[in-house]
C-alpha cells in the first residue's frame, strides 16, 4: 500500500535515488521485531563508496519519522515501524471509502493486454485440464483489468486441421443425429474413435478423409456446411460451461480466422530469407538457438498450428497494439511457443518481447472413483455438477435451514473447484480430491467463503455502526494489527502476482486474510463489547475484511454468498 510510496518518497529525496528504484529495494522483514518495512543499503553503498551501516545510521537520523512508531537502523539496514493507530485508521478508511475497487488503480491506463486462453479444441471434449487455463486466463484478465489495463480475452478456438477430413467421414456414415442433438461433443468423440477403429481395418477411409479436408480448404458447400454444424454444436456445450463460471470472451477468433492470412506470413518469411526446404516441408532454421525448426508448410502443402499462430500474433499486434500478447496454455507447449517468438523476432517484430506463454501443469485424481480408465477423460462439465451436488449435501448438513441453497450450492461447488485450480503454483501438477477441495476448514474456497458469510453475519447483527464515533488506536492487539496489515497489502499483492503471471499469489493471499480474521474473531469479542469506539473499530475491522475477501475473489472470478 501506501507505506512503500511514503518510504520511498522521503528516501529519494535523501539519497537521489529514483523512487522506483527504492520501491524495488523496500523489503518486508521475515519477523515483525524487526520492522514492518526494511531498505537495505547495499547497493547504495557500492554507488557511494561507504559502508552499509553508515549509511543506514545517517539515514535514521534525517528521514522524515511521521506515520511511523520508529525507525531503526540495523547493520546495512534501515528498519521501519508503522504508526499502528496512523495504520488502521488509513487502511480502514481507504477500505470502508473505495469498496468494490479497493485494491484497483489506474498504472496500466492506455495499454492493451491481450489474453488468449481455455481455447477448447471443436468436437474434443472440454476436459478438466482446459480448466487450468480457463481459470488462469480469466483470473489474469480480471487483474489486470483492475489495474487499468484494457484487457482482450481471445478463446483461439481449434476449428481447423486434419482431423475435420476424419470427422466429416465419420459423420457421413456413423452420426446419430438425436444423440448429436442431446449430447454433440460425446456423440462427436464416438464417431471420431470410430473412424480410427474403421479405418485399421479399412485404410482407404484415410484418403476419405484427406479428400473431405482438402474439399473444406477448396471451399466446397458439403465440407463447409459439416464443418459449420461441427462449429456450431461444439460452441453451444462450450458456452454452457462458460456460463456456468460465469466467463466471458471478448473473440472467438480461432485457428480457422486466420485461413486468409497464411498467405502473407509465408510471403514475408520468404522475403527475410528465413525459409529453408527440409524433406519437402518448408521450415525456419532455429539450430542456433538450440531448437528444432518450426514447421511453416509440410510437403504436403498444408500449413500447420504453429503457421496460424505466426499470424495469429501479427493479427493480434495490429488490431490490439498490445503492451503485453498472453498466451495461458500448458507447458507440453512451451517448445512451441518459443519457436514462434523466436521466428517472430526473426521477422523483425521487436515486440516478439512482449509476448508471453504463460504455463500451467497437470490435473491428476487422487480420488479412486474419479481416476478413469486409461484414455479416458473426465469432461469438466461432470466434474462441476458433482462439485455442485456435494456442495449440497454439505450445506444440508450445517445449515437445514438455509433458504436458498441451490444457488448457495452452485457457487460453493463451483468456487470450491476453481480456487483448487488458483490455489496452485501454476507450473506444478494438480492432485485434484474432493476430500481437500470441499474441506470447510482446509484452505478451500469454502473456508474462505465462509469467512466472508461469517463477517457479514456479524455485520448483520450490529445493524449497523456509527464511522465517526471510532477510536483506530484500540485495534491494537497482535491479531488486529497483522490482520490490518494485510489488508493494507492488498494491492502490492495484486501487482506481484501479476508480474509473475501468477494469480496463486492472490489466492494464497486471501486465504491469509480469512485465517487471520478467523484467529480475532474467536479471540476478540465484537458484538458484546461496552466500549462503544472499541465495537465500532472492531465492526469497522469486519467491514474491511469482507470487503477484502469479496474484491479478491471477484478478482479471481469466484463469487460469495451472504450466508451459508
Ligand atoms: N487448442 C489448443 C489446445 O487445446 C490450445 C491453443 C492455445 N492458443 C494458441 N494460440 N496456440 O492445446
Amino acid at each position: 500500500m501506501e507505506y512503500k510510496k511514503i518510504i520511498s518518497e522521503r528516501l529519494s529525496t535523501l539519497t537521489g535515488l529514483s523512487t522506483e528504484t527504492i520501491e524495488k529495494l523496500i523489503e518486508i522483514p521475515p519477523k515483525p521485531d524487526m520492522g514492518d518495512f526494511a531498505f537495505p543499503c547495499f547497493q547504495l553503498a557500492k554507488t557511494l563508496r561507504k559502508a552499509p551501516n553508515l549509511i543506514s545510521q545517517e539515514l535514521k537520523d534525517k528521514i522524515d519519522k511521521s506515520g511511523f512508531e520508529k525507525v531503526e537502523a540495523v547493520g546495512g539496514y534501515l528498519n521501519f515501524f508503522v504508526d499502528k493507530s496512523y495504520l488502521a485508521k488509513n487502511t480502514l478508511s481507504k477500505i470502508l471509502t473505495e469498496k468494490e475497487k479497493y485494491g484497483h488503480s489506474n498504472i496500466g491506463k492506455g495499454k492493451t493486454i491481450t489474453i488468449d486462453f481455455s481455447s477448447p479444441n471443436i468436437a474434443k471434449p472440454f476436459h478438466v485440464g482446459h480448466l487450468y487455463s480457463t481459470a488462469i486466463g480469466n483470473a489474469l484478465y480480471k487483474m489486470f483489468s483492475s489495474q487499468g489495463y484494457k484487457c482482450v480475452g481471445i478463446n483461439h478456438l481449434g476449428d481447423w486441421g486434419t482431423q475435420f477430413g476424419k470427422l466429416i467421414a465419420a459423420y457421413k456414415r456413423w452420426v446419430d443425429e438425436e444423440a448429436l442433438e442431446k449430447e454433440p461433443i460425446k456423440e462427436l468423440l464416438r464417431i471420431y474413435v470410430k473412424f480410427h477403429e474403421e479405418a485399421e481395418k479399412d485404410p482407404s477411409l484415410e484418403d476419405i478423409a484427406r479428400m473431405h479436408f482438402k474439399n473444406l480448404e477448396d471451399g466446397k458447400e458439403e465440407e463447409v456446411m459439416l464443418w459449420k454444424k461441427i462449429k456450431e454444436v461444439s460452441l453451444i456445450e462450450f458456452n454452457r460451461i462458460y456460463d456456468m463460471l460465469k466467463i466471458k470472451f471478448d473473440s472467438y477468433a480461432g485457428e480457422s480466422f486466420y485461413n486468409d492470412k497464411m498467405d502473407e506470413v509465408v510471403e514475408l518469411l520468404q522475403e527475410k530469407g528465413l525459409l529453408t526446404e527440409s524433406k519437402g516441408a518448408l521450415v525456419v532454421n532455429l539450430d542456433e538457438y538450440n531448437m528444432p525448426p518450426c514447421i511453416i508448410k509440410k510437403s504436403d502443402g498444408a500449413t500447420i498450428y504453429a503457421t496460424r499462430d505466426l499470424a495469429a500474433a501479427i493479427y493480434r499486434k495490429r488490431t490490439y497494439d498490445f503492451y503485453k500478447n498472453i498466451y495461458v496454455v500448458g507447458t507440453p507447449q512451451t517448445l512451441h511457443f518459443k519457436q514462434v517468438f523466436t521466428t517472430l523476432k526473426l521477422m523483425g517484430f521487436d515486440w516478439a518481447d512482449d509476448c508471453i506463454h504463460v504455463g500451467f501443469g497437470l490435473v491428476k485424481f487422487a480420488d479412486k472413483k474419479l481416476s478413469t480408465r486409461k484414455g479416458d477423460v473426465i469432461f469438466l462439465e461432470d466434474l462441476l455438477k458433482e462439485a455442485i451436488e456435494r456442495a449440497k449435501e454439505l450445506i444440508e448438513q450445517k445449515n437445514a435451514s438455509l433458504e436458498n441453497k441451490d444457488e448457495v450450492a452452485k457457487v460453493v461447488g463451483i468456487g470450491a473447484v476453481v480456487f483448487t485450480y488458483l490455489k496452485n503454483n501454476r507450473e506444478r501438477d494438480i492432485i485434484f480430491s474432493w476430500e481437500d477441495i470441499l474441506n470447510f476448514d482446509g484452505e478451500t474456497g469454502p473456508y474462505v467463503q465462509y469467512s466472508y458469510a461469517r463477517g457479514r453475519s456479524v455485520l448483520r447483527k450490529a445493524n449497523g455502526y456509527d464511522i465517526s464515533n471510532t477510536d483506530f488506536s484500540k485495534l491494537n492487539s497482535q491479531e488486529e494489527t497483522e490482520l490490518i496489515k494485510l489488508l493494507a497489502s492488498f494491492n502490492d499483492v495484486i501487482i506481484n502476482a501479476l508480474e509473475k503471471y501468477e494469480p496463486s499469489i492472490l489466492t494464497r493471499y486471501i486465504i491469509d486474510v480469512a485465517k487471520t480474521f478467523n484467529k480475532f474473531y474467536n479471540l476478540h469479542p465484537i458484538l458484546s463489547v461496552e466500549d462503544e469506539m472499541l465495537k465500532n473499530a472492531r465492526l469497522a475491522l469486519v467491514d474491511a475484511t469482507t470487503i477484502v475477501i469479496k474484491n479478491g475473489l471477484s478478482l479471481l472470478g469466484i463469487d460469495v454468498v451472504e450466508r451459508m
